[in-house]
């Protein structure tokens, strides 16, 4: 009864306490440590999945849209070099600080762990809600641009292979809204229907997405040997394009270099962003790693750094190659335009290599962004966030595949609902959203907990995470220009989040809580028993 009576006391806090429940570091990595995951990533396994993860559909085909300009906004020109430094720049900023946390709480969660150990049980919830968006619907929009490319490079089997291989129905291969955009109201005509509904499926998609999991189900060793068979082949395309290509420039096509001074080259920086997008998933690996207080910050800094050489490359070629600036730009540079200037320059076996290149390059993304979703829904399962059933690992390879088969089930239904454009939108709009909440995080926690051990820290502190912060917002402002109705899913999925909290999340907490302050409860007046019974 005294006990009930006192734990009833105990938890007698106000919602605004419980909300903002920080979890100590030293809990987690002791958690962690007890039950957590194989330790089985060195330093060339984490820039194998950095560059794995990185480079992808923004190299290969946003970057002819941040050259050339499209869909009402300026381009670039060969001034795109500058636009990739700028993003890149933004994206240092809020690097550093991803590496500060990750080196000081090396568990499974990237900036859902920061956020829980800063800004409270309610922010951490939110921001591992926000990732899903930007790791969960990323994965969605770069298994549709899979899709697209696989498409093309079955095109090239013309005559050689079944016509359903080469050239499938519409309804088999995109969405329903791309192909009314694609074929305009004739689409009805060649579109199946179920019960009066049009049917559309993209079959490869969800196939890479099947595939995917097949190879996540295993050791996460085993997923980067096989990342990093695929970053080989795609750094060697690559290599190829800026080697073959380099005989092609022409130094004229670099003339005007700002065909549409500032404005292009920000929104160039802002398009080209993108492609930056996936270095902060190592963070969540921290877990996985074996030396995550030296290795990761190298891992981060330096996966970062190697994309972005690698990219200026690409682009002082690409814009050499073709001109940008003037004339009309041809479709088949703003889909894919490595592939697109090698054809033009009659390197045909180039631009089939690019193709292979690509395929391998995404589904790399694919597998790191999908190893990245789970990471972080595991984090969040261990903080009674979700049902303890995905808390389960895999006996032998200590592998969550009850979450890797939930997030590839959720993903095929993405896939079936949403489009390209859309979920393109979201990841942005995630992305900018986890940088600015672990810039802010870094400055909370260097107040509140200045003497914790660091093993990297933000150099400049306060400015560079400061500068993040600003970088992030404005690029985030700059897309608000430009919103498609669809991204308005972003506040629905926020007002989802926070329902799921207070109907879960907060009520299994404190439940939780009770348990534990009981039985602290409960240890004590045996104590007290046992004591006065000997006294
Ligand atoms: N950075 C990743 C890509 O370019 C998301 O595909």
């Amino acid at each position: 009864m005294a006990t009930e009576k006192n734990t009833n006391n105990g938890l007698k806090k106000s919602i605004l306490q419980n909300i903002l429940r920080c979890k100590n570091p030293d809990e987690m990595i002791k958690d962690a440590n007890k039950n957590g995951l194989k330790k089985t990533l060195n330093l060339f396994d984490l820039i194998i999945l950095g560059v794995g993860v990185i480079i992808g559909s923004g190299i290969f085909a946003v970057v002819g849209i941040a050259a050339a300009g499209g869909n009402g906004n300026p381009g670039a020109g060969p001034a795109l070099v500058i636009s990739m430094i700028i993003a890149a720049i933004a994206c240092v900023f809020s690097a550093l600080c991803y590496c500060e946390f990750a080196t000081m709480i090396p568990v499974a969660g990237g900036a859902y762990i920061y956020t829980f150990a800063t800004l409270g049980e309610f922010m951490a919830w939110m921001i591992g809600w926000i990732l899903m968006i930007e790791y969960g619907i990323g994965y969605i929009a770069v298994s549709f641009a899979w899709s697209n490319y696989f498409v093309q490079f079955m095109k090239g089997f013309e005559g050689h292979l079944p016509a359903i291989l080469t050239n499938p129905p519409i309804w088999l291969i995109t969405d329903y809204n791309t192909a009314l955009n694609q074929l305009g109201t004739s689409a009805n005509d060649v579109i199946p229907t179920i019960f009066g509904i049009p049917f559309c499926i993209n079959f490869p998609a969800i196939c890479i997405i099947l595939i995917i999991t097949w190879i996540l189900k295993h050791e996460t060793k085993d997923s980067t040997i096989l990342a990093s068979i695929m970053v080989a082949v795609k750094l060697l395309v690559i290599g190829v394009f800026v080697f073959v290509g380099s005989f092609y420039v022409k130094p004229e096509n670099w003339v005007p270099f700002a065909p549409n001074g500032f404005e292009g080259v920000f929104m160039g920086a802002f398009i080209i962003f993108f492609a930056y997008i996936g270095f902060d998933a190592l963070a969540t690996t921290a877990e996985d790693c074996k030396n995550p207080q030296k290795d990761l910050p190298i891992g981060i800094i330096g996966s970062l750094a190697l994309t972005t050489i690698i990219y200026i490359l690409v682009a002082v070629v690409l814009t050499g190659m073709q001109s940008t600036s003037g004339a009309a730009i041809p479709d088949g540079f703003l889909n894919a335009p490595m592939a697109y200037v090698m054809q033009v320059a009659n390197q045909n076996w180039v631009a089939g290599f690019i193709s292979i290149g690509s395929l391998a390059g995404l589904t790399s993304v694919l597998l790191v962004m999908q190893l990245a979703t789970t990471r972080i829904l595991y984090a969040m399962s261990r903080d009674n966030f979700l049902p303890r059933i995905f808390r389960k690992l895999h006996r032998k390879n200590r592998t969550p595949n009850i979450l890797t088969y939930t997030v590839a089930l959720c993903a095929i239904i993405g896939v079936l609902t949403l489009n390209l454009n859309v979920a393109a939108e979201l990841c942005n709009f995630g992305t900018f959203t986890s940088f600015i909440i672990v810039c802010v995080a870094v400055l909370i926690l260097r107040h509140t907990d200045p003497d914790r051990p660091r093993p990297f820290k933000v150099p400049f502190s306060p400015w560079f995470p400061m500068l993040g912060i600003l970088c992030c917002s404005s690029l985030m402002f700059f897309s608000m220009r430009n919103l498609s109705k669809s991204a308005l899913l972003f506040p629905l999925w926020i007002f989802i989040g926070i329902a799921i909290y207070f109907i879960y999340g907060y009520r299994k907490n404190r439940k939780k809580e009770a348990k534990k302050l009981a039985l602290k409860l409960k240890a004590i007046e045996k104590a007290k028993l046992t004591e006065s019974a000997n006294g």
